[in-house]
């Protein structure tokens, strides 16, 4: 049977491909389905934004369809950049200067303050018609300045309390056992795995 993750992340189907080991399913991405439209991601939340993309993706393709949408919320900023993470300081994307616009934004907010998590949400649609969702977070604080070289996004200036390290501090395999994602798509695994068996 085969699954599509509707990205066109390698990294992501990486992490899926990882969690599916043992299960024979195949793991189909976007890169598989060069006519796929692009998705206008216009929902007011993560869980709008995935469960737009998983049930297009679905339409189209006739697989059971995984779709995720994630961002950062800073509580100091009322939630934002949340829905917009990815583009922040506008169009094209750019996590630098996300992140300059970010610091700028907290510049004076004292570190008590500066709380905040990344949060994923993952639609799971089968194209007969079931929906599930599920949502993983993880909550940290947002620095005053860089720290660290791994990851993306907001990694280098979010840190996580509990392990004394940014984001962008920790190897990999570290990020993916704690991450917001890896949270989300652990808690579907249960999901998929019914859906796979027919
Ligand atoms: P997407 O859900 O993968 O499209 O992520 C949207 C945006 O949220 C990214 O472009 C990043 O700015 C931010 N983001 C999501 N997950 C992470 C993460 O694990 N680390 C850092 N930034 C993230």
């Amino acid at each position: 049977m085969e699954v599509l993750l509707a990205t066109a992340n390698q990294g992501k189907v990486k992490e899926l491909k990882e969690m599916l080991k043992g299960e024979d399913a195949g793991i189909l991405s976007l890169n598989d389905f060069p006519d796929f439209p692009d998705i206008e991601e216009n929902g007011a939340t993560f869980a709008e934004n995935a469960m737009i993309k998983a049930r297009t993706a679905a339409l189209f393709t006739g697989l059971v369809t995984l779709a995720d949408d994630s961002g950062l919320e800073v509580d100091a900023l009322m939630g934002a950049p949340g829905v917009y993470s990815a583009r922040f300081a506008g169009i094209p994307k750019n996590d630098g200067r996300n992140i300059d616009k970010l610091l700028a934004e907290l510049q004076g907010v004292p570190e008590k303050e500066r709380t905040a998590r990344f949060r994923c949400c993952l639609a799971i649609v089968n194209p007969g018609g079931r929906e599930y969702l599920t949502e993983g977070k993880v909550e940290g604080l947002i620095l005053q300045s860089r720290r660290g070289k791994g990851g993306f996004g907001y990694d280098p200036v979010f840190y996580l309390p509990f392990l004394h390290k940014t984001m962008a501090e920790l190897s990999l395999d570290e990020k993916n056992s704690l991450s917001h994602r890896a949270q989300a798509f652990r808690k579907g695994m249960p999901v998929l795995k019914e859906l796979l068996k027919g």
